[in-house]
C-alpha cells in the first residue's frame, strides 16, 4: 500500500476531479491508524481519565498519559503539558508565566513574522501589566532583520518567535536567536505550529524554554496540542484555569495544587485527541521526515520558480531548511477569483491574510494565494497545479 492509500480522503474526487489537498500548512489530513485509533477509543474505552479505578477509566487514561510520554521521547522533553493547540499553549504561557513574571517596565520581543496566535496574547498581557512590546522587522529578502533583533533584546524578560513562517515558509535562524536571548538574560518561547511537522526537534538541545505546536499540522486530530517547558521555568509558572484534576486537595478555606502537568490541565481532556496523536506520532516514525522535508522543499522552490516565471509575484525564499509553502500572487487576477477556479478543478489552496496581519502589511499586500505541500504530495501534483494556473492566467490576464 503507496502512502497516499493510507489517506481516505485523497482518495475523493472534488468538483468531478481528483483532489489535490495543497492546504497544509492550514491543517494536514489524517491516515486511517488515526482515524481507527479515535474510533475504536470511542467504541472500546470510553471513559473519563485519572478519577475511577474501573478497566475502562484505566484504558482511557493510560491512552491519554501515553500521548505524554509519546510527546517527551519524540521530542527529548521534560514537561510536555497537552493543550488544544498552539494558540492555546502561547495563551499558557502569557497567563501561566506572563502574569507571574512580567510586570510594568518589563518589555518582550516580538517579530513581524508571527502568527496572530503568538501577537494578541502579548498585546492583551501588555495591556493589562503596562509591559513594553518591541517588534522585530522582516526585510525585504523575507527574512528577520537580526540587526534590529539585537538591539530589541537589551533589557527583555521574552522573546517570541516564529519557527518557520507559515505565509514564507522561511525558518528563522533560532540557534541564534535563543543563545542571544538567554545571554541576554531573556527566556524563549518558539511557535513551532509550521517547524515540528517538518522537522524532528531535540528540545533539551534546542534550548527554547517553551514549544509549542498543533496535533492537526502533523496528520494528528483538530483540538490538540502541546507546550514543551524546561523544568526550571515550569517551576516558576503558576496555575491558569483551576477546576478538576489540576487540584491536590480542596477544602472551604482554598486549594492546594498538583506540581506536575496537570497542574495546567484542569478539567476533562482530549482523551480521543491525545490517542489519535499518539498514533500519528508513531506513525510519522515509520518514514524519514528529514527525507521527506528534503523532496518537498525542491517541490516548492520548483512551484515557485514556475509561479514567477508565469508573472507571479511570489512571498518567499525556498530555501534548504524552509517549509514547502509558496505564497504568491498575481498582478491583475484577485486571489479569491484564482483560488475559486483552482477549486473548480479540484485544487485546495488558502487565501486572505494567513492570521499575519503585521507580515503582510510589512510585505504591503493584504492577502495571498497559499500553496502548501506535505507528505503525500507528489511532483505530479505540483505540476498539474503549475499547468493549471498557466491555465487561468492564460484565459484570465
Ligand atoms: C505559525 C502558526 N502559529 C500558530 C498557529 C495556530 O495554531 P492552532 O490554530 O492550531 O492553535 C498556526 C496555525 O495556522 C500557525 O501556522
Amino acid at each position: 500500500m503507496s502512502l497516499r492509500d493510507e489517506f481516505p480522503i485523497l482518495q475523493r474526487q472534488v468538483n468531478g476531479h481528483p483532489l489535490v489537498y495543497l492546504d497544509n500548512a492550514a491543517t494536514t489530513q489524517k491516515p486511517q491508524i488515526v482515524i481507527d485509533a479515535m474510533n475504536d477509543y470511542y467504541s472500546q474505552s470510553n471513559a473519563n481519565v485519572h478519577r475511577a479505578v474501573h478497566t475502562l477509566a484505566g484504558e482511557a487514561t493510560e491512552g491519554y498519559e501515553s500521548c505524554r510520554i509519546k510527546l517527551k521521547q519524540r521530542f527529548n522533553a521534560q514537561r510536555a503539558i497537552i493543550t488544544s493547540g498552539t494558540t492555546e499553549a502561547i495563551n499558557l504561557v502569557a497567563h501561566a508565566w506572563g502574569r507571574a513574571n512580567l510586570s510594568k517596565g518589563d518589555s518582550i520581543v516580538l517579530t513581524e513574522m508571527e502568527h496572530h496566535s503568538d501577537i494578541v496574547p502579548w498585546q492583551m498581557l501588555a495591556e493589562e501589566r503596562g509591559v513594553e512590546i518591541r517588534y522585530v522587522p522582516v526585510t525585504q529578502h523575507f527574512t528577520l532583520d537580526m540587526e534590529a533583533f539585537t538591539h530589541a533584546l537589551d533589557g527583555a524578560a521574552l522573546v517570541c518567535v516564529v519557527h518557520t513562517s507559515n505565509v514564507l515558509g522561511v525558518r528563522n535562524p533560532l540557534e541564534s536567536i535563543i543563545e542571544q536571548s538567554h545571554a541576554a538574560g531573556a527566556k524563549v518561547l518558539i511557535d513551532a505550529a509550521q517547524g515540528v511537522p517538518h522537522a524532528q526537534i531535540d528540545f533539551t538541545a534546542f534550548g527554547a524554554d517553551f514549544m509549542a505546536f498543533s496535533a492537526h499540522k502533523m496528520c494528528g486530530p483538530t483540538g490538540i496540542g502541546a507546550l514543551l517547558v524546561q523544568p526550571d521555568v515550569f517551576e516558576q509558572m503558576e496555575p491558569f484555569m483551576g477546576g478538576g484534576d489540576m487540584i491536590e486537595t480542596v477544602t472551604i478555606e482554598g486549594s492546594t495544587y498538583q506540581t506536575n502537568e496537570h497542574k495546567f490541565e484542569a478539567g476533562t481532556p482530549r482523551i480521543a485527541e491525545a490517542i489519535g496523536w499518539t498514533a500519528a506520532l508513531d506513525w510519522m516514525e515509520t518514514f524519514d521526515i528529514s527525507a521527506e522535508h528534503d523532496r518537498l522543499i525542491k517541490i516548492a522552490s520548483w512551484v515557485a520558480k514556475s509561479l514567477r516565471d508565469l508573472g507571479m509575484n511570489v512571498y518567499g525564499r525556498h530555501e534548504d531548511g524552509d517549509a514547502a509553502v509558496v505564497s504568491f500572487l498575481h498582478p491583475t487576477i484577485n486571489s479569491e477569483d484564482m483560488a475559486h477556479l483552482l477549486d473548480a478543478r479540484g485544487f485546495a489552496v488558502r487565501t486572505g491574510h494567513h492570521c499575519a496581519q503585521p507580515l503582510l502589511h510589512r510585505l504591503g499586500i493584504s492577502g495571498t494565494v497559499r500553496a502548501s505541500f506535505y507528505i503525500y504530495n507528489t511532483r505530479e501534483e505540483a505540476e498539474a497545479f503549475v499547468s493549471e494556473i498557466k491555465e487561468i492566467v492564460e484565459r484570465f490576464a
